[in-house]
Order: C-alpha cells, then structure tokens, then sequence
C-alpha cells in the first residue's frame, strides 16, 4: 500500500489531518490499532475551545457541533463555600464550545469515509521504517497478517501509549514530565445537569468538576488516588462524594441518575521536543501531554494539526520545505502555553499534600485573587477560551 502521508492513530489528531489533506488535494492513510466502533463510544474530554470551533467549521464539520454543542459564556468556581463566575465571553470575546471528543470523533471518521477516504480500522501499527529516507515504511498488522505502507511521511497521532514516539533513536528527543500524586475518577450519568456552566470545585476533600454533554447527560469527575480502583466506587459512593465536594452553595444541589460509565485517569505532564525527526512528524498526544483541569488536551491535538497540514501543503504545493522545518516550534509556543495553563489550573484546585497548610493557605489565595481581580480572571479566561496567538 502506498499514500503520501502515512498516519497512524484515528483519534481527532489523525483523523483531523487526514481531512484537512484531503481539503488541499493530499492523500493519507490512516492506520487505527482499535476498532470503528471502539473510537467512537470511548468518553474523554468535552470541551472546545473557540478556535477549535472555527477550524472545524472551516473545515466543513460545523453542521452537527453548531446544532447539539452548548456554548458557554463563563464557568464558575466553588471554593470556602462560595461561588464565582469567571465571565470568560465578557473578559475575553470569545466562548468555549461543550462537544464529547467522541462525537467530534465520529464526524471526521463519517466526512472522511463519505469523500473516500482510506481509515483501516483494527490494523495495528508495530514498527516505523526508513524514516531517515523518502520513503519511509509503516509497518502494521491486519487480520493476523504483517502488511507495509509506504509513504513520503509518517505522521505519529497515536496517543501516549503509541508506536511512532519510540521510533526516533535514542537521544533524539528530550523529555520534559511531572507526574501528579492524584487521579480523576470520571463518570458519565443519564442526569439532567443541575447547572448551566460547568463548575470547578476546590474541597478539602479534593477537586470535583461538574460538565455535562447535553441536556440529558451530565459528566462529572472526582479527584481521587493516583491508583484508584474503580471497583472500590460503588454508585452510591461516588453519588456522597459528589454531594459533600459540590453541594457547598446554599440552595443548590446535584441531580442524580444512573451512571453510564466510569473510568480513572491519571494525571500527567509530559512534552517531548523537537515534535520531529526527520520524515516523522508527532502530534497530539503522541508527544504531549496534559492534566485536564485546563480542558486543553483535544484542543491542543486540533492545533497541532492544523499547523501540520498546513505544512504538508506549503511542501506538495509550492515545495516550500521551510514550513514543515518550522513546525515543531511553532507548535510547541501553544503546547508550552497550555502546559503551563493545565499546570496552573491542576495547582490551584486540587487538594496537594494535606500536611502542608502553607500551601493550602497559597491556594485559597490565589482563588480568591481571581474571583476579585478582573486582570488574574481574564488571564484564565483568555487561556481557557483559547489564545489566537501565542
Ligand atoms: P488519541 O485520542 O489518544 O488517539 C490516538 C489513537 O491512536 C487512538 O485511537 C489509539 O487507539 C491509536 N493507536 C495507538 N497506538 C496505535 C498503533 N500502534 N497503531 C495504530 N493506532 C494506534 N482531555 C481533556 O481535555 N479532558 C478530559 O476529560 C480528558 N479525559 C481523558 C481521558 C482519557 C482516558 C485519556 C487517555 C485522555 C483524556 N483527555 C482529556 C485528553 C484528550 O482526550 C486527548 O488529549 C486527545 O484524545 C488527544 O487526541 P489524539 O488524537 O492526540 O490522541
Ligand atoms: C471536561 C473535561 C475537562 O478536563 C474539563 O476541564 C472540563 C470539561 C468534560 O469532559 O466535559
């Protein structure tokens, strides 16, 4: 099998820059180790930030987001049993979009399988050849058989636990990482949400944040260990917690329902530089990592690729080599803006060590100067919302 630009994984990095190629006349091939059905029901994140939005609808993929997406104006903080919206349209022009992953997920897999394109589902890529060459190999595997693509280069979109990464040789790239002592415990519940804007709550107990995915569903997390097993969180557990982090706002309570789905993940701070090597190219979580707290991972995946395609077009089009030698930079400026946002977002909400009080004191601190000052609020706004540059 041949292609022009092989790309591995078909989560909204991969199958995002298969569709922009396809807008600018560039084929691909995208190889996806899961299955169709498997991509397309897995719960992750929610939110999109405003440029994200745009590129979508530039892209052709705006009819359903614009129609079921919620837009969103604020969203509030709940700490020391008060309450405070942060007004992120009126701080900043610009609103956040509440749109499952999973949904942005099957809209690129149905425009790209509609205009021909070429998605293997359940071929799992195993190793990259050649990509000190022009014709680099991807090798993957299919119905129990080995099979090769061939292409002029790999794109590397397969997630954290992916192949392409450790295909740059030993020493090539650098790894900049934080692990965080915590995890999230996330859940999906048929329950109509008790609130209008999502809300980040600091507990003594821990962090809690209520979102939702439609007028009928609501996505809840919880802070919980960084081992947490999810069979020690029995419905009804996970219901009291909810309760005793979110319910600290006289006259306001959580409604309840059952729970779809729940799920741990732990929390990670990973960047891998430069965002290439030779004739490959990573993107999305294949190369970077944050902690959700800033809703900043799919966002990020988006961007990159962007960039990217741009890229592969400025080579096939005009043979300009320059911007696809600049790529790495210029995304890690916005990939270095988030790690640090999520960073930030991660530290002031989360219960840290309990048996240092300095620092709890420097976190009710830091909240209270955002909800009194109206330049801290717009700088979480503004990254929140999305920076058009960076
Ligand atoms: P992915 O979506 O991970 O896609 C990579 C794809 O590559 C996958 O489909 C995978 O199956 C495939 N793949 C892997 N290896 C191979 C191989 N060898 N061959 C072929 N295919 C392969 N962000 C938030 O903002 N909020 C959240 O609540 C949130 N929750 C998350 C929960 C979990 C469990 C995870 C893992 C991430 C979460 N994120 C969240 C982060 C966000 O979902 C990611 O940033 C986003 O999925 C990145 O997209 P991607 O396309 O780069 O990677
Ligand atoms: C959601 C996830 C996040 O990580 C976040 O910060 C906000 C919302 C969500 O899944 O809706």
């Amino acid at each position: 099998m041949r292609t022009q630009v092989g790309i591995v994984g078909a989560g909204p990095a991969g199958l995002m820059l298969s569709h922009l190629l396809h807008l600018r006349g560039i084929e691909s091939v995208v190889l996806e180790s899961r299955s169709r059905d498997h991509v397309e029901h897995r719960v992750r994140a929610g939110v999109l930030e405003q440029g994200s939005v745009d590129l979508l609808c530039r892209a052709g993929l705006g009819e359903r987001l614009l129609r079921e997406g919620l837009r969103h104006e604020g969203i509030e903080l709940r700490f020391a049993g008060e309450s405070h919206r942060v007004p992120m349209t009126e701080l900043t022009g610009r609103a956040i979009t509440v749109y499952g992953q999973q949904e942005v997920v099957k809209d690129l897999i149905a425009a790209r399988l509609a205009a021909g394109g070429r998605i293997l589902f359940e071929a799992d890529a195993v190793r990259l050849a050649g990509l000190d060459s022009d014709s680099p190999v991807v090798h993957f595997r299919r119905d129990g058989r080995e099979e090769e693509l061939r292409c002029d280069f790999v794109a590397g979109c397969d997630g954290f636990h992916g192949v392409s990464r450790r295909a740059a040789p030993e020493g090539a790239l650098t790894t900049y990482e934080r692990t965080y002592p915590f995890a999230w415990l996330g859940v999906l519940a048929a329950a109509a949400p008790a609130v209008t804007e999502l809300v980040y709550a600091h507990h003594d107990r821990g962090f809690a944040l209520y979102s939702m995915r439609s007028p009928e569903i609501s996505r809840l997390y919880l802070q919980v260990a960084p081992d947490e097993d999810v069979a020690a969180w029995p419905d009804e557990r996970i219901w009291a917690e909810l309760r005793t982090r979110l319910e600290t706002v006289p006259g306001w309570s959580l409604t309840e329902g059952s729970i779809l789905e729940k799920s741990v993940t732990p929390m990670r701070s990973f960047v891998v530089e430069p965002m290439r090597w030779k004739r490959l190219f990573l993107a999305g979580d294949a190369v970077h990592i944050v902690p959700p707290t800033g809703a900043k991972g799919m966002n990020l995946a988006l961007a990159d690729v962007a960039l990217l395609a741009d890229a592969f077009a400025g080579w096939y089009d005009r043979g300009r080599a320059d911007l696809l030698a600049g790529y790495s930079a210029t995304a890690l400026r916005r990939v270095w803006r988030a790690q640090h946002f999520s960073w930030w977002m991660t530290s002031m909400l989360h219960r840290l060590d309990r048996d240092d009080p300095y620092e709890t004191k420097v976190q009710t601190a830091t909240l209270r100067y955002v909800a009194t000052s109206r330049a801290y609020a717009t700088s979480l706004a503004e990254n929140y919302v999305g920076m058009p540059e960076v």
